[in-house]
């Protein structure tokens, strides 16, 4: 899809789903595992004391509103380039009744961060949870990420949750292994191209310290176990997929990444370099 489209794709989202989780996944169970793998890496902040973290493409706020419980010290700002997701963004907010300020959320596009008027100058901690890979280029991608790169304070974090050409290939060969076809990306999205992004990174002035898949025995489940006992339909209310996520949340404390590199989603954790 060009630009436009992708544009319009997530207006017709926010238009039709407005507050509600369904405006930006189809997969409730996979928004927990995110959840929990984010909480982990913003964990290895000092809780204790302040810090102010950004998450770029915010959709309609869950990540930003969720993670605001968990660390009462830090301050969440949320950019995204839908008036419509920023409003509902806003209402989700609302229903908090949380009046603290600690929470704000703008209409920004990520290509402009650089220059938005009411945004920090600087984050502890930037993160982005599936928003790059609706950027249909890799160049337009690598440049998104050192615009991000360039708002974060030296020693601080970027942590991208995005879908990698890798894992999904990964998990297609477990399709293809149980006599399924290979399942293709949607069309506004182009999954991360990990040898371009990964040799992008030290340019935007980021190390990345490590990948984290979260949410592989999940993802083995839901696209291709399960679809292999279901006439290939994919049955995101399973029972075993949600009894793979509260395995995983269990898990993951202890053992991240255990089930190996399947997941449609990988973390990346960076520092930008002093
Ligand atoms: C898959 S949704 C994820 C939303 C949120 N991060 C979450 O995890 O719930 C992708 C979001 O990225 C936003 N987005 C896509 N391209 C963007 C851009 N160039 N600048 C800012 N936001 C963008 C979309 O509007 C959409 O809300």
């Amino acid at each position: 899809m060009d630009s436009k489209q992708i544009f319009e794709h997530w207006s017709n989202w926010a238009e039709t789903y407005g507050t509600n989780l369904r405006a930006t996944t189809k997969t409730g169970t996979a928004k927990l595992l995110e959840l929990d793998a984010l909480a982990r890496r913003l964990g290895l902040l000092n809780t204790t004391e302040s810090a102010d973290i950004l998450e770029v493409g915010c959709g309609n706020g869950i990540n930003c509103i969720s993670l605001s419980k968990q660390f009462l010290n830090f301050n969440f700002d949320g950019i995204d380039y839908i008036d419509k997701m920023v409003s509902a963004a806003q209402d989700n907010l609302n229903e908090t009744q949380d009046t603290s300020d600690r929470i704000r959320f703008f209409q920004g596009n990520v290509l402009e961060i650089k220059t938005h008027p009411a945004l920090k100058k600087e984050y502890d901690l930037i993160f982005t949870n599936r928003c790059l890979i609706n950027l249909n280029s890799p160049e337009l991608q690598q440049q998104a990420i050192t615009a991000i790169a360039s708002m974060i304070k030296p020693g601080g974090y970027l942590v991208m949750i995005e879908n990698s050409q890798t894992t999904y290939a990964e998990q297609n060969k477990c399709r293809e292994a149980l006599g399924l076809t290979p399942r293709t990306p949607a069309e506004f999205n182009l999954f991360f191209d990990e040898t371009l992004i990964r040799a992008h990174l030290p340019s935007a002035g980021l190390s990345l310290l490590e990948t984290e898949d979260f949410s592989s025995l999940h993802d083995i489940i839901l696209y291709a176990l399960v679809p292999a006992i279901n006439d290939g339909k994919i049955d995101y209310d399973h029972p075993i997929v949600h009894a793979a996520t509260q395995l995983s949340r269990t898990l993951a404390a202890t053992h991240p990444g255990a089930f190996g590199p399947f997941g449609q989603n990988r973390l990346f954790h960076c520092q930008k370099l002093s």
